[in-house]
């Protein structure tokens, strides 16, 4: 098989680590992928959300199956120019993408279906946003630009002021341009956080292994929200039980919404899950593999990922074997200084063939680039996702930690408690 992996983070150097690794595929493009995924595949240039010129790419290279990491093309309806082409692609259309495209679809089909959630409210002016912020109680709030914004148009406000100020960065400053056109305000749910990734085909829906990721930049769950700093699998707060009331109470009744919409959905449906008192609710819905969730689920995976990608496509899914790795996953995100906000790039990266001789260590580029000279150098806000495998969680924490001693950059930084709820949690910390 000929696999085309479109985007080029650490997500999209897992799924093209995982594919590699199948015996069905002879040859693996990426597009434009980055230069750890050169070590496993031809790399074509161009841009991710260019998805006419991706579908081009595509046809030219006699791709078998194109496989498609982040949310913007798939909203951008690559999908559809796929289909339209008789080209193979893993992922959904853009109207089942809406559900990740626009917050305020998404809630409202969640009503639809009796799914779990936060109350919320959608506004499309500000002066009647502002009116609802300040008519409400003291309690805190969350405010969302309803369209993409890189993960960074969701602000938890503490109180009024806060809310406020965030209701003016989205509406009128639009700091994240058209997303903000329109607002989401929801009830700030409270709990621990879970990322459940399905595996979605036109009849059924299934559960890969649960992660936990750590969207804030410092060690405490402390700082402001980031794309995600690191990540581990299993999630021992994710019990069996609660794995079947999310299947029943909010995967299967949104695949069945969708199917009733005429959506026809086949791809990842990411749930963001806030584990309450009160049962699992949806903080939100994403079309993708998470980053860098991804890059301790694909670890996991001892099925040949080509298997259940095609076996989604035909309609296959419920009569496939998902098998997982007893093995835990930790990824440790390395990050530029200045990250989340603006940063340098350019900077070199020295340690890297050190890091990977660690046992168990898998490192997977992110914002990574060779300059004119060949050399390693950071470019991009996340830079690695230094991954280890172990036969217990605390030994993947340990294996981790140790190549990312070995790693260094002007400025670097990373959580240095990554999984450490989990270790508590099994008593072992
Ligand atoms: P989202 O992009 O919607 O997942 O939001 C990013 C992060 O904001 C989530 O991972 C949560 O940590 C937080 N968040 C989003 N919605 C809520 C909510 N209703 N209550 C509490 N936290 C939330
Ligand atoms: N890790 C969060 C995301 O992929 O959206």
């Amino acid at each position: 098989m000929r696999i085309l992996v479109v985007g080029g983070g650490g997500r999209e150097h897992a799924l093209a680590w995982k594919l590699a690794a199948s015996r069905r595929v002879t040859r693996l493009f990426c597009l434009p992928g980055n230069p750890g995924m050169a070590e496993l595949g031809e790399l074509v240039p161009g841009a991710a959300e260019d998805v006419e010129a991706v579908a081009d790419a595509a046809a030219r290279l006699k791709v078998d199956l194109t496989v498609v990491g982040p949310e913007g093309p798939l909203v951008r309806g690559i999908g559809e120019v796929f289909a339209a082409r008789g080209l193979r692609l893993f992922g959904p259309g853009a109207a089942g993408a809406r559900l990740e495209g626009s917050k305020a679809w998404a809630r409202e089909l969640m009503t639809g279906c009796g799914v779990p959630g936060p109350d919320f409210a959608v506004f499309d002016e500000p002066a009647r946003a502002r009116d609802y912020l300040l008519g409400r109680s003291a309690a805190p709030v969350v405010v969302k630009a309803d369209g993409l914004a890189a993960g960074k148009g969701v602000v938890v406000a503490r109180d009024a002021v806060e809310a406020l100020e965030a209701l003016k960065t989205i509406m009128e400053d639009r700091a994240f341009g058209e997303a903000g056109r329109r607002v989401v305000v929801e009830e700030c749910l409270e709990g621990e956080e879970v990322s459940v990734l399905a595996l979605v085909d036109g009849a059924s829906i299934r559960q890969l292994a649960p992660a936990q990721d750590h969207k804030r930049l410092l060690d405490g769950d402390r700082g402001p929200n980031t794309g995600g700093m690191g990540a581990y699998s299993p999630a021992p707060v994710y019990a069996p039980d609660t794995a079947r009331q999310v299947q029943a109470q909010i995967l299967e009744p949104v695949a069945q919404e969708l199917r009733k919409r005429g959506v026809a959905y086949r791809g990842v449906l990411y749930a963001g899950l806030m584990l309450t008192a009160s049962g699992p609710k949806v903080l939100e819905f994403n079309v993708r593999f998470g980053d860098p969730e991804a890059q301790v689920v694909l670890p996991r995976l001892k099925t040949d990922l080509t298997e259940l990608l095609e076996a989604v496509l035909e309609d296959r899914l419920d009569a496939v074997e998902v098998e997982f790795s007893r093995q835990a996953a930790i990824c440790v995100v390395v990050a530029s200084p200045g990250y989340p906000g603006s940063y340098p790039s350019g900077l070199p990266i020295s340690g890297l063939e050190r890091a990977s001789r660690v046992t168990g260590v898998t490192l997977f580029h992110a914002g990574t680039a060779r300059d004119a000279a060949g050399n390693l150098v950071t470019a991009g806000g996340r830079v690695l996702g230094v991954t280890a495998l172990g036969g217990s969680l605390r030994l993947a924490v340990e294996r981790a930690y140790e190549a990312v001693a070995y790693i260094s950059f002007p400025g670097m930084h990373y959580r240095r408690d990554i999984a450490r709820r989990a270790l508590v949690r099994e008593g072992e910390a």
